[in-house]
This record gives C-alpha cells, structure tokens and sequence, in this order.
C-alpha cells in the first residue's frame, strides 16, 4: 500500500508540472480569510481536485485551491480553503496539504483559523497570536506507524509555536497599529458550536480561543520540523452567561473584518522573516 510520503511525492509532482517556484513559506488561510490571497502574485492556481490524493473541500465558504506564486517578492503557496476533521475527513487527510508543502521547500508555516472567543477581555475581530494549544480532537494525525523520513515518533510539543516568529509577529503588530492579543487555542471536533457549560470548561481549562481546526496542521508541522505561527480571528464572544445564539453569516462577516487586519500583517511578516 502507498503511504503518506510516495502520496507526497506523487503530488508535489504535479505542482512542479505547474509551477517551477521553490516556496520558503506556506499559508493556511482559514474560514472567511480569504482576503489575503489576492495580495499573493499568483503565477499559478491549482484546484484542490487537480492534486492527486488532495482531499477536495465541501464547506462553501472556503475555495479549494492552492495558489503558488510570490507575497512581496518571498517564493510562496497559499492553501485557499482547508480541511476539516467535522468534515468526515480522516488526520491524515486533513494534513496531507501540510506535507505536500514540506516537501515542495517551506521553511514556515502561518496559519489562520476563526475562532470563538473564551477569554473575556477579547472582542469581536480581535487578533490573537497562537502562544500555545490543548488539544481535544479525539483523534491524531500521527497515529499508527510512524515513518521515519516524515519525522520522529514522539514529536516534543515544548514549543510549536516559533518563538522568534511570535516575536516578529508582535513587534510588527505594534508597527502597524494593529491590537494583537496572545492566547491559548483550544482545538475541538464541533461541528456544533459549544454549550454555556463547554465554554465555562474551556475557560477553566485556560483556554483563550476555541476552534475546530489548526492543531492537526500544527502536529504535522513540528513532526516535520516547520516552523510555526498561528493566529485566530475572534468571530464570537463565548460569554456563558451572556451567550447568544451563533450564526454562519455572522461569523464570516466578522471573519472579513478580522481578515482584513490579517492581509495587512502577514505580508509585512513574511516580507522581514
Ligand atoms: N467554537 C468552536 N469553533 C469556533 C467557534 C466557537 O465558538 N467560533 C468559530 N469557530
């Protein structure tokens, strides 16, 4: 049977059919993010359905391609819409576009993700820096047989977050005028949003932000020895005793605005990494 890496290999090889670019970073847009891909000049776009064993997305709001091309001058790829464990997708599925990536040359990974907001003190559209994460998806990406040429076996969490990359990440926020907060992200299957009573827990757990994607990236990531940052977007306040109801276009409309802070501050990143 095939594994992850001859599947790895087998994609890459398409790209490479299509673009000749050695990317140094990647990008994981998430829900409503979108934005920033526009700024990307693009030399190609493939879909999703295009890459061999690339799942292909079923949630709307994301489009499903990889753009590939330069973001102010830096050798990029860009995945528009990603994968989601809610979505029936297996962990291995869900980061398959992380070592496709790995393998065509990145050095650094940024993701974006939107996310409830735990901690009190955040608002809506709010920029929260990823500082670390609990996972409680109740499956792994690198469960099973551990292939050695992907990475070790027991993965150290001690630090997934780059801390020089948070750094940058901070100093150019503050250039910018950008608020950027940073918090603790709890991951969860969903894909129903949380009860008042979830949401207590997860504050109790010292959770700032919750969402239901970005730790399995994360995990394949540092296995494959990327460097990381992560970032959520705040598209609703998880107040348990002031909760109201969520709402889909609610939630992308805040995305949009968090977004747009968002489309300013990565370029600027990957500009000075
Ligand atoms: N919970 C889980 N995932 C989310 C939320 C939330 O409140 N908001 C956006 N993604």
């Amino acid at each position: 049977m095939q594994g992850i890496y001859e599947q790895t290999a087998e994609a890459v090889a398409l790209i490479q059919e299509k673009w000749s670019g050695k990317p140094k970073v990647g990008l994981i847009l998430g829900t409503g993010l979108g934005d920033l891909s526009k700024q990307i000049d693009a030399d190609v776009r493939i879909p999703y359905a295009d890459i061999p064993h690339f799942p292909t997305s079923t949630v709307q709001s994301h489009a499903g391609q990889l753009v590939c091309g330069k973001l102010r001058g830096v050798p990029f790829v860009a995945m528009e819409g990603r994968f989601h464990y809610y979505e029936g997708y297996s962990m291995q599925q869900v980061t398959f576009p992380v070592r496709v990536m790995k393998a065509l040359g990145i050095e650094t990974l940024i993701i974006t993700n939107a996310a409830g907001g735990i901690n009190p003190q955040l608002d809506l559209a709010d920029i929260v820096v990823i500082e670390d994460h609990i996972n409680l998806l109740p499956d792994n990406p690198l469960r099973g047989v551990n292939d050695d040429r992907l990475g070790v076996r027991f993965p150290d969490m001690s630090a997934p977050y780059d801390r020089e990359l948070k750094q940058l990440a901070r100093e150019t926020a503050l250039r910018l005028g950008i608020p950027v907060a940073p918090g603790v992200f709890v991951a969860v299957m969903g894909p129903n949003l949380e009860t008042r009573a979830e949401y207590r827990m997860l504050k109790t757990l010292g959770g700032d932000v919750v969402g239901m994607s970005t730790v399995p990236e994360v995990l394949v990531a540092v296995h494959a020895e990327l460097k990381v940052l992560a970032f959520s977007v705040v598209t609703d306040l998880c107040l348990p005793d002031a909760l109201e109801p969520a709402e889909l276009s609610k939630i992308l409309a805040v995305a949009a605005q968090g977004g747009e802070r968002l489309a300013r501050l990565i370029p600027e990143i990957v500009e000075n990494l």
